[in-house]
């Protein structure tokens, strides 16, 4: 059997596991909305129509931010369309998504599901179709106690308090052509700068994301950061990045190797934020809000939206199914998150519900939990303190789209105040186990759990009937000893083939 070898050591320390690593987004894109958190049918719908069964499965999933209304939607998005009595509401079209959107939700009700929720809003301005001046009316509606226009309509319209929100997103995606509103890097730098000035006029003390690339493979990539940083540097704190993976032509061993691409998209990302940093003498650092980032088959039909004459209110859209090799990856790029928590300070997964996301419902009825649920709530529920920086030696192969990847990859965090060591682990090995054995050099460590997930059929899916035949499982072969010279612990474990992993340790 192959073995990966690791040595995690407390003193190396990449930085503090950040809770807003395992955020989340909502999107008015298919079921996720309506019929998805929103369900005024559903028997567990409270008076805003948010079903609960969801909210619960929200808190289960160990979700910190949700990032909302979109996605390419926002691109095209009145607010107000959304705020005030429900019967004067419009349905608009929605451009980016070929629907109707009835604006039954709009940004006073998904303020109060995330308040319900326990999780914090973070909301993006359209600077698509829109600008400037529109962008303030939001933030004054939003936040501004009372006594404006705007605040007092908010308040008129039943939220008393300001909602709040520290964190947004200047645009969505404003490098991709598809995008309503469209711009080059020069174009949307300028707008993203004034709209930042503005909107720190209004509340200095916001946390502002500008756009970055839509995906590693734009073909503007880089330059894009580049420019758009070179324009925003000191009015913005961190500048998103994009990506969905999927397992093309049956090639398992690339698509497993996804987090080697995640790496490197990172590593790059924060290369060009740092270059414009020393080009322009800034002393402050740009992070990365990962505000986007799953398996995503974009190639099924039912990624494509409707066309025509059809413009159905909340169609199937995105509803992909996921198997258990798609939920290693998840994990894998959990790993990847987590290992660059110095730079990626915000991160959500695309998306929370029905749409390429980890809980599913029926209109009205059943409600079930994908493979992809699993790795992502072990990690937002275990990972404490500081993310550690691991020395690991794993065999490698050569993947065809992203070259060398190490057959195991790793990430440990150390809650010094719990005494809690947690370490994460993929083994992207097909057909083969492979062992993994750590050195830790902590004293006196206990196991506290392992488990691993994994199934001899890694396509098997999730269904409303069945979503529990493939949990996280107790793994008999893991063990800790005391290592010789009492300098620590060694553990070791049998990672199944194609799975996703996590040993619990400790102190004393
Ligand atoms: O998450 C689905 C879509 O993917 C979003 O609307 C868009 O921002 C991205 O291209």
């Amino acid at each position: 059997m192959p073995t990966a070898r690791m040595v995690v050591d407390p003193a190396f320390r990449v930085g503090p596991v950040r809770p807003r690593t395992f955020g989340s987004f909502v999107e008015h894109l298919g079921r996720c909305v309506y019929t998805g958190i929103h369900d005024p049918a559903h028997p567990s719908a409270d008076v805003d129509g948010f079903r609960e069964d969801v909210v619960e499965l929200v808190r289960e999933l160990g979700v910190t931010t949700v990032r909302y209304p979109g996605g390419n939607f926002v691109s095209g998005y009145r607010w107000e369309d959304g705020v005030g009595p429900l019967q004067e509401r419009p349905a608009r079209l929605d451009l980016a998504w070929h629907s109707t959107d009835p604006n039954t939700v709009g940004v006073d009700e998904f303020v109060r599901w995330a308040r319900k929720a326990g999780v914090e809003p973070m909301m993006a301005v359209n600077l698509g179709t829109r600008g400037v001046a529109e962008a303030l009316d939001l933030l004054e509606y939003s936040n501004v106690r009372g006594g404006t226009e705007l605040s007092d309509r908010r308040r008129a319209n039943g939220s008393e308090e300001p909602h709040a929100i520290s964190l947004w997103c200047l645009g969505n995606e404003m490098d991709g052509p598809w995008q309503t509103g469209h711009k080059t890097a020069a174009e949307y730098g300028r707008l993203a700068a004034e709209t930042a000035r503005a909107m720190r006029q209004l509340q200095p003390d916001l946390e502002l994301v500008a756009c970055g690339s839509s995906a590693s493979d734009m073909p503007t990539f880089g330059a894009w950061e580049h420019e758009v940083l070179t324009h925003t540097y000191d009015l913005v704190d961190h500048v998103s990045a994009h990506i969905y993976f999927a397992e093309h032509d049956g090639d398992l061993a690339s698509f497993l190797a996804a987090g080697v691409r995640m790496d490197s998209f990172i590593d790059s990302i924060v290369a060009t934020a740092d270059a414009v940093r020393a080009a322009g003498k800034h002393d402050k650092r740009i992070n990365i809000s990962f505000d986007e980032w799953n398996v995503w088959y974009q190639d099924r039909a039912e990624s494509r939206p409707p066309s025509g004459e059809d413009w159905p209110v909340a169609p199937v859209l995105l509803e992909d199914r996921y198997t258990v090799a798609d939920a290693v990856v998840v994990g894998g790029l959990l790993i990847s998150l987590l290992r660059h928590t110095d730079r990626v300070h915000a991160a959500s997964q695309a998306q929370l519900v029905n749409v390429i996301a980890p809980i599913m419902t029926e209109p009205g009825g059943r409600i079930w939990k994908q493979t992809t649920f699993h790795p992502f709530a072990q990690t937002a529920n275990l990972a404490r303190g500081v993310v550690l920086h691991t020395a690991l030696e794993a065999p490698t192969y050569e993947s065809a789209r992203y070259g060398t990847a190490g057959l195991v990859d790793s990430v440990a965090t150390w809650d010094e105040e719990a005494g809690e060591l947690v370490i994460f682990a993929v083994n992207r090995g097909i057909e083969e186990s492979t062992e993994l054995a750590v050195d830790v050099h902590i004293e006196g460590l206990h196991l506290l759990e392992a488990t691993s997930y994994a199934h001899e059929d890694h396509t098997w899916s999730a269904t409303a009937d069945d979503d529990a035949t493939v949990l996280p499982r107790p793994n008999g072969s893991a063990a800790v000893a005391a290592e010789g010279g009492g300098r620590g612990s060694r553990v070791t474990m049998t990672l199944p083939p194609i799975s996703w992993n996590v040993i619990r340790l400790a102190r004393g």
